[in-house]
């Protein structure tokens, strides 16, 4: 019988490094492995399951769906769309919303609005500005609004209209608008190039930008959102609100799910100009659903904030006893730190070997993006972990 990763290597496309580990079953902040081994999970499946794993409210809104009703097209209304739509408009002051599957796809959605809106407003404006080091997701319009050469220059040519200048300088965006550009894509907080948190000046001075050259502002709320930074949206620590912002990742606690919410004014969709088979599903919208009232009936929001305290805390208090650590960072649920040497996959593999899941964004820079239901506690186990294999570097 060949093993699951002999399997892996012969017939899934080359696309993942992965830990050696088959991962099956999950409860709270905790998975298990094939053999039966505990991990304390600080990643929540790259900051999805919110509620950590097999949350028996979210378990059962997906039970009941299931055998209600799984899937049928947008060509009719579903409750549970209509349900979650209103959820999260209502929450953010957004005005329309659009379910997609992903968020890729979501951000797709922001792009298209976006052109759409430049050319009703704006003389056929089509550029969009994004900041170096962003990540907006893998297809090729998102990869291009992805500040990050390496990941583009595989599929050159890029789609036409996306610059990207760098992250917290106004005064680059300022320089790279033009007549044609229509809209500033960023995220509050860059995810996946290892936590990189925007300055509050430079996101209030972007906002006030937008409205002086009526450009859209969109924020990249996939992994900020759904209550990751201690608010319901990271721009809610800056008081902006965004024309258009975008939501994935734990908006269904781990369903495939992705959402554009656009202001009134910018939701410039007239029918046929945008649609999906799948995208707002009732089987992904219950889930959502569910994640939501979870959300605020067990206050995760306030948690994150509070468990994220303790977390920066205690990274500081790693770095204070390990010289290996050069800085750490962190928003609510949202931590990194970074190491002087390229030690930063040995870090999460020894890690492993301890029982403990942690996610390296780079060579020298560990995340920790953990469910929002941690405890103080959960919090401190990891900690301590981390401490030992510092210890045996
Ligand atoms: C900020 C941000 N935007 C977009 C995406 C892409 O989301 P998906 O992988 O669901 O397409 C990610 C994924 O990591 C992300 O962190």
């Amino acid at each position: 019988m060949p093993t699951w990763q002999e399997l892996e290597a012969k017939y899934y496309m080359k696309t993942f490094v992965r830990q050696p580990v088959v991962l099956v079953r999950g409860e709270g902040c905790r998975v298990w492995d094939e053999s039966g081994r505990p991990y304390l999970d600080m990643v929540a499946g790259l900051a999805v399951n919110i509620l950590g794993h097999g949350h028996p409210r979210l378990v059962e809104a997906i039970r009941e769906q299931a055998g209600t009703l799984i899937h049928t097209t947008n060509l009719y209304y579903t409750i549970p769309q209509l349900q979650l739509a209103e959820l999260i408009v209502e929450r953010t002051r957004g005005g329309r919303i659009f379910f997609a599957n992903s968020g890729a796809e979501a951000n797709e959605g922001a792009i298209k609005l976006a052109r759409k809106y430049g050319r009703l407003h704006r003389g056929g404006a089509y550029q969009i500005i994004s900041a170096d080091d962003s990540f907006h997701g893998r297809t090729l319009a998102t990869v291009a609004a992805t500040g990050q050469p390496k990941l583009q220059a595989p599929f050159a040519p890029m789609p036409a209209g996306f610059t990207s200048v760098p992250f917290n300088d106004l005064e680059a965006i300022e320089r790279a608008t033009t007549p044609e550009t229509c809209a500033i894509i960023l995220e509050v907080v860059q995810g996946e190039s290892g936590v990189n948190i925007g300055d509050h000046d430079y996101l209030v001075g972007v906002r006030r930008w937008c409205d002086e050259q009526g450009l859209l502002l969109i924020l990249d709320e996939i992994q900020t959102g759904m209550g990751r930074t201690g608010r319901f949206l990271a721009q809610e620590h800056h008081e902006i609100i965004a024309d258009v912002f975008t939501l994935a990742k734990g908006l269904a606690g781990g369903v495939p799910i992705g959402a554009v919410v656009a202001t009134e004014k910018a939701s410039v969709f007239t029918p046929s100009d945008h649609g999906s088979t799948f995208g707002g599903n009732p089987l992904a919208c219950a889930a959502g659903v569910a994640t939501m009232k979870t959300l605020i009936d067990e206050q995760l929001i306030e948690n994150s904030a509070r468990v994220g305290a303790h977390l920066l805390g205690r990274l500081r208090w790693l770095q204070a006893r390990h010289s290996v650590i050069e800085r750490v960072r962190g928003l609510g649920l949202m931590a990194a730190f970074d190491l002087k040497q390229d030690v930063a996959p040995a870090v999460v593999r020894a890690a492993l070997e301890r029982g403990l899941i942690l996610n390296n964004t780079s060579a020298r820079t560990v995340r920790l993006i953990p469910p929002l239901i941690i405890t103080a506690a959960e919090v401190d186990e990891a900690v301590e972990t981390i401490d030992r294999v510092l210890a045996a570097l």
